[in-house]
């Protein structure tokens, strides 16, 4: 592999990032097919702005994720709509957040999220019609902010509430869709947010916010991450604001629910092109579960059921990029680097290179029999060192347990044979995901 970074040519005015902002995706696979194996990094060069830069060698991949020293997580969406937490805070405040947080994500607290996803996935299936369709992401979407909220802030979110989450996200997102403006014209002079923006903003800020109110009014709050944020902001050396709280309770709901969403619509959609794999996950689940809802003891018996969920997330990684700034000049792969340029670490490219994959475009659960394919260098769809995500196995128990006992009870058949995927801050799809479902 030569030792440099390497440009390739463009048009000269708007150079090759406008190919970038035109299909991200294909971009990115493009890139890394092409260039991958030769060069650790391509350059992509804009004539106004920060470049920046695609990390291809996986290996690298993990070094710039394991250091926060030279990188820092970039801010997402628009300036005056940023939220402060763990998500997107940097330093200090970080490694605070995190430890404070840290205690509601191991142990004994996984296995009693574990139960509440089995229950909310039993609720979600007692209103489905024996016979019928339904909007399975939206359906899904509802579920999952019913898994996390009820997990992390001791409370339920009634229907109503989660289907505007739901319609909120949609209008976020459609909103940060990459667009040429966002790489070539400084931050100063890009759109300001829609109306729409806002009012959608409002939305899930105003259903956090219920959330927040209700453990201050409360003599006694439960042992959760809320009343952990609470406790921490009492403690000096904490920063912690009323905001911050507020944005901590936004960004967890908003990010634990819709990546996990998406996972679990995708693997149905993935089970729904290949039916035999469809029939072998209700068949393990009949087996395992015996009519019965999941319990955390179950998890690992769901084997087959665990690679449909991680060979998803390979294909269609709900984070399709993951990207980090340069703090200050520095070197990278014998490379010049300069403070504020871009570093992009793409999952949905990674995953598909053929030099890694055997077959890498076709969904292949069995290629995660045996324990030699899992410690993957070119796998991260839960990002990779100190900031790796905190809820990987909350959204894994949950999309075990949502296939199998779903499964076990209906059959599920998505209708359309293509899925139009857009790359916003997740990969969503462009369309309604309709489902035909039918009781066992
Ligand atoms: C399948 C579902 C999920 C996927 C694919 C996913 C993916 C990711 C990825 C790739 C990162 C790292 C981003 C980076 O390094 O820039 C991340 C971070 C994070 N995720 Fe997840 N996630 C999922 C579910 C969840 C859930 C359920 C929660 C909350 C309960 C959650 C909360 C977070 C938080 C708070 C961070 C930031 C961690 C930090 O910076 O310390 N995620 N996630």
């Amino acid at each position: 592999m030569s030792d440099s970074v390497h440009t390739p040519p463009g048009p000269p005015l708007i150079g090759n990032v406008s190919r970038f902002a035109d299909d991200p995706l294909r971009v990115l696979t493009g890139v890394q097919e092409a260039y991958g194996g030769q060069y650790p990094v391509v350059r992509l060069d804009p004539s106004v702005g920060p470049r920046f830069n695609i990390v291809l060698d996986s290996d690298l991949v993990h070094d710039v994720l394991a250091d926060r020293d030279r990188f820092r997580r970039p801010a997402v969406g628009p300036e005056e709509q940023q939220r402060q937490g763990l998500l997107s805070s940097d330093g200090i405040l970080w490694e605070q957040q995190r430890s404070v947080l840290q205690p509601s994500f191991v142990g004994g607290k996984l296995a009693e999220y574990a139960a509440i996803s089995s229950d909310t996935v039993d609720a979600m299936i007692a209103e489905w019609p024996a016979e019928g369709t339904v909007d399975l992401h939206e359906e899904l979407s509802v579920l999952t902010l019913r898994v996390i909220t009820q997990s992390l802030f001791s409370r339920d979110t009634d229907d109503d509430r989660a289907r505007a989450v739901h319609d909120a996200m949609a209008t976020l997102s459609a909103e940060v869709e990459p667009s040429l403006a966002d790489f070539v014209l400084p931050e100063q002079v890009q759109s300001e947010p829609s109306d729409a923006f806002e009012a959608a903003d409002q939305t899930i800020e105003g259903v956090a916010q219920e959330f927040v109110d209700w453990h201050q009014s409360q003599a006694d709050p439960p042992d959760d991450m809320i009343t952990a944020l609470i406790e921490a902001k009492s403690d000096p050396s904490v920063e912690l604001s009323d905001d911050e709280l507020i944005d901590e309770a936004v960004l967890f709901m908003t990010g634990g629910q819709e990546t996990t969403a998406l996972t679990i619509t995708y693997a149905f959609y993935w089970l729904s092109q290949h039916p035999e794999m469809r029939e072998r996950v209700a068949a393990e689940a009949q087996s395992v579960l015996d009519g019965d809802l999941p319990t955390w003891d179950d998890l690992s018996d769901l084997t087959y059921t665990e690679r449909v969920v991680r060979e998803t997330l390979r294909l269609t990684p709900a984070v399709w990029n993951i990207a980090r700034e340069v703090r200050h000049d520095t070197t990278l792969a014998g490379a010049d680097f300069e403070s504020d340029e871009v570093v992009l670490m793409s999952p949905y490219a990674h995953h598909r290179d053929s030099r890694t994959w055997t077959d890498p475009l076709s969904f292949r659960p069995d290629r995660w029999a045996g324990e030699a394919s899992r410690g993957h260098n070119s796998y991260f769809p839960f990002g990779s060192g100190p900031r790796v995500c905190i809820g990987k196995q909350i959204a894994l128990t949950e999309a075990q347990f949502t296939l199998a006992h779903v499964l076990q009870e209906f059959d599920v058949v998505v209708e359309q044979d293509e899925l139009s995927l857009q790359p916003s801050v997740t990969l969503r799809p462009r369309n309604t995901v309709r489902a035909s479902v039918t009781a066992r």
